[in-house]
């Protein structure tokens, strides 16, 4: 008998990347997707999973379409990776953030509970959670501390899925991962951001980029890396909640001078910084401590991040090349609009 997996968010970078693993696992995969007027399957289509995936429409403020794909499915395991997941988004949209990455867990968890309290449970949990105290690398001892609306709403979801484990003996698992990129990360996100700019840049598309805080650090690692340590949390015996990192942490302005060296240019004369994208409250380091997971799971993570960088800038110089030659593929950068005609998204407390 195949396993069930279903997988919230199956449209995301995680989410498409976790599916591609689960099938390879031999993994019925079943996924939600929002309903838009344009929906968003190109990373599935990137993929070459879209026909192997089994897709059931479902809203996360929605208890019934949640209800619905859970019953449809019927699964062994949950990976709940659906969220409004971009930072600086939770500024403009704080209750919409609250409730999607917050309160659905608890929607989940309760129709678990009602209705089958076998199925294996994976909570998308984040570095974000630590956010303003950096004294050393982050463990899950570590203190929380949230600075967005979006930590907020993950510390509740954080919560809320320890509370369902204990109480009522579900498992129910957090993975509480550092930040993880790869060429299917959304556009909004830095990394992303930097690489697709590099890439017109070198080819004459663009001249500059416009960034916000380039001095904030990060722990930056591989997303196919990370999605299988999803996939390990709930292959334990008892849940249990787990950091997943690289354990090192570098700058923008790192990333920046790795990325435009790639293509011989200097960064300096190629960024312009705008205050529109420094957040109110910014996170400024994170770096977490992984040696529980490579105790307990045996996972550590395999690709570096200047190797992380070179993966990623090389792809979308391959996408905007083929783009120039005429080739059409399923793709986000063509479609987006330059982000310098967007209205300032909030007021930072500076302004
Ligand atoms: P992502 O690319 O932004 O994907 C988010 C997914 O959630 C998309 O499929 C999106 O659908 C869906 N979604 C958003 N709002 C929804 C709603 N109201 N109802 C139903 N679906 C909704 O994020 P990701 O990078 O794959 O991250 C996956 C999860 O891990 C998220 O929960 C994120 O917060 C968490 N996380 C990410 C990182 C990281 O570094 N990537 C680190 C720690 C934790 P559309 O495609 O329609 O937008
Ligand atoms: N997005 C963005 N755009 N970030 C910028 C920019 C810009 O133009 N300029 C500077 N930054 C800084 C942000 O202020 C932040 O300090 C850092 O770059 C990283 O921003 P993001 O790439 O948006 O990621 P994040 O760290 O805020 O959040 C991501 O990682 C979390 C895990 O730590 C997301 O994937 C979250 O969903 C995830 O939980």
């Amino acid at each position: 008998m195949h396993k069930k997996a279903l997988i919230t968010g199956i449209t995301g970078q995680d989410g498409s990347y976790l599916a591609q693993f689960l099938l390879n696992k031999g993994y019925k995969v079943y996924g939600t997707y929002r309903r838009l007027s344009s929906p968003n399957f190109w990373r599935l289509q990137y993929l070459n999973i879209f026909d192997k995936v089994e897709l059931i429409p479902a809203e996360l403020s929605d208890s019934a379409s949640l209800f619905e794909a859970i019953r449809i499915s019927s699964p062994d395991e949950i990976y709940n990776l659906a969220a409004q997941s971009f930072v600086g988004a939770s500024f403009e949209q704080p209750i919409n953030t609250t409730d999607v990455s917050g309160v659905a867990t608890t929607r989940i968890l309760e129709i678990i509970r009602q209705i089958n309290p076998k199925i294996k449970f994976y909570q998308a949990s984040t570095s974000e959670l630590y956010g303003g105290i950096y004294d050393h690398k982050q463990n899950e001892e570590v203190p929380f501390h949230p600075r967005s609306p979006y930590a907020a709403a993950k510390l509740y979801s954080y919560w809320t899925t320890r509370i369902y484990r204990d109480a009522y003996g579900l498992f129910a698992a957090n993975g509480i991962l550092f930040n993880h990129e790869s060429p299917l990360r959304g556009l909004e996100f830095v990394t992303r951001k930097i690489t697709n700019a590099v890439a017109k840049i070198h080819l004459g598309f663009s001249k500059n980029i416009t960034l916000g805080n380039i001095n904030a650090q990060r722990d930056w690692g591989f997303a196919l890396d990370y999605v299988e340590s999803m996939w390990m949390i709930l292959q334990q015996d008892k849940p249990q909640d787990f950091v997943i990192a690289t354990g090192q942490m570098h700058s923008i302005e790192e990333l920046l001078d790795i990325a435009f060296k790639l293509v011989n240019l200097d960064y300096k004369k190629h960024i312009v910084i705008d205050k529109k994208f420094f957040r109110p409250l910014e996170v400024h380091k994170l770096c977490g401590d992984s040696s529980k997971a490579k105790k307990v799971l045996g996972w550590v993570p395999k690709v570096a991040f200047k190797q992380l960088v070179e993966i990623m800038v090389k792809e979308d110089i391959k996408r905007w090349e083929g783009w120039q030659k005429g080739e059409r593929f399923p793709w986000d950068a063509i479609n987006y609009p330059d982000e310098r005609k967007t209205l300032s998204r909030y007021i930072s407390i500076d302004d």
